[in-house]
């Protein structure tokens, strides 16, 4: 199945046209893995983001889930890493220099800059959204502003 194309070169417009194509692909049949599977394939293809994938809160830790891009950790604690410090903080993180955050987990040393964005589905965190660019200062409000409302959005679906 080819993804429709995406139209402008703005990242604002990027996510206009990409957002609704998301929301479309999300099937109520299926299992969560299959909607992020889905998700992260188009955010990852759409800016070309160095990695561009899920963790999943099992059994009190972030366990990897769908993704694209190379081979990461499996396993990250609460309130370890960008990834387990929004789980705790429950909050959106935006790292502009992965160097410059203290207890950030390399999974890869190409990785420059990071986003990690919170799932809540009935106000707790069942997943967070983790995306790696290979250069600095990648993302900004822009990011959190669409991301978070997409996660809103298509929880029920994750
Ligand atoms: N850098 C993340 C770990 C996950 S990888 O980037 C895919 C973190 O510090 O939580």
């Amino acid at each position: 199945m080819e993804q429709l194309s995406i139209s402008g070169n703005s990242k604002q417009e990027k996510y206009e046209t990409l957002l609704p194509q998301v929301q479309a692909v999300m099937d109520h049949n299926v299992d969560g893995i299959a909607n992020m599977a889905n998700m992260a394939a188009m955010l990852h293809e759409t800016f070309g983001f160095w990695w561009t994938g899920f963790y999943r809160v099992i059994n009190g830790e972030l366990v990897l889930g769908p993704f694209q891009g190379p081979l990461a950790c499996t396993r990250i604690a609460f309130g370890r890493g960008v990834c387990g410090t929004a789980w705790k903080e429950q909050k959106t993180m935006v790292v502009p220099d992965v160097e410059l955050f203290p207890g950030h987990i390399a999974c890869s040393s190409a990785s420059r800059s990071e986003i990690v964005v919170p799932v809540f589905k009935d106000g707790e965190i069942t997943a967070v959204l983790d995306i790696d660019s290979a250069e600095l200062n990648t993302f900004n409000e822009t990011d959190k502003e669409y991301l978070e409302q997409l996660l809103h959005q298509t929880a029920p679906y994750l």
